[in-house]
């Protein structure tokens, strides 16, 4: 997918509004235009697929605009709002649901990303722990938006190695430090958008340092190489390629996801059952 920094600069309301916008928020707004970008492509070429594409995205003014005209805040996960509507019924999970059975029924807004992401980290020779770190990347995204690295690999932790958990975390941080010895050369896109001389949040910066220094740095740069440029229309990989792999590192409670008594549990099942009310 190609994308025209100039274009994106205009939706999200011109330099001066993009200047004007912190780090985090500017690369929260890329990442929610990519993955808008991707969903209305994948849309418009799926037979009976809505007309997403012609749909216009907001500029960066009218969401600013929105923060006290809404009654939802920006980081409210995917799951808890509609764009285009009012909210639909969910599916029931199976009893004793297991991760497939949220990609299928739960990680609709995500699921193309991360997908695409693994693939690309398969198709360029990735362990299968970063293969499923790819894959797990963005999804907590259906919950809660808001330092999405933390509460990612927050719920994944019980179920994975340490060493997948640590790449989901610090993706979020490392999107923004270049290292192009390692293939990730800090985007144009980005330098457009931030001006040169811009700074992460201070709690961004600290995090690289300690990053940049652990034994396991190259675990959370893979994911970042193997994400921005995996927003690919007409490649739609399936949950079930990756099944095999989720097989040998992602321990599956026998109860559920969800019904485990995990310190996670009340986690999946909000993503399960979004309209309980308390
Ligand atoms: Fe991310
Ligand atoms: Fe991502």
């Amino acid at each position: 997918m190609s994308i025209d920094p100039r274009d994106l600069i205009a939706r999200l309301g011109g330099a001066a509004t993009v200047a004007g916008m912190s780090c985090e928020a500017k690369a929260d707004a890329l990442e929610d235009y990519l993955m808008q970008r991707l969903n209305a492509a994948l849309n418009a070429s799926t037979p009976g697929g809505s007309s997403a594409a012609a749909k216009r995205y907001p500029t960066a003014a009218e969401v600013e605009a929105q923060i006290e005209n809404h009654p939802l805040r920006r980081g409210v996960g995917n799951l808890f709002f509609s764009s285009t509507g009012n909210v639909k019924k969910l599916p029931r999970l199976p009893e004793k649901p297991t991760l497939i059975d949220f990609f299928k029924l739960r990680f609709h807004a995500t699921s193309n990303h991360v997908l695409q992401s693994a693939n690309l980290a398969r198709n360029n020779g990735m362990s299968e722990e970063i293969i499923l770190a790819c894959l797990l990347h963005d999804t907590v995204q259906e919950l809660i938006k808001v330092d999405h690295g933390w509460w990612c690999a927050q719920l994944y932790e019980p179920y994975v190695s340490e060493r997948v958990a640590f790449a989901v975390r610090h993706h979020q941080t490392l999107r923004f430090y270049e290292d192009e010895a390692h293939g990730y050369k800090y985007p144009e896109l980005y330098r457009q958008m931030y001006g040169e001389d811009y700074k992460p949040e201070p709690y961004i910066e600290a995090n690289y340092k300690f990053v940049r220094n652990h034994k396991w740095y190259m675990e959370p740069r893979m994911v970042t190489v193997n994400d921005l440029y995996a927003f690919q229309p007409g490649v739609n990989p399936r949950i079930e390629e990756f099944a095999d792999i989720i097989g040998r590192h992602f321990k599956q409670p026998k109860e559920g996801l969800g019904f485990d008594n995990s310190p996670v549990a009340h986690m999946w099942r909000s993503i399960s059952m979004p309209d309980h009310p308390l």
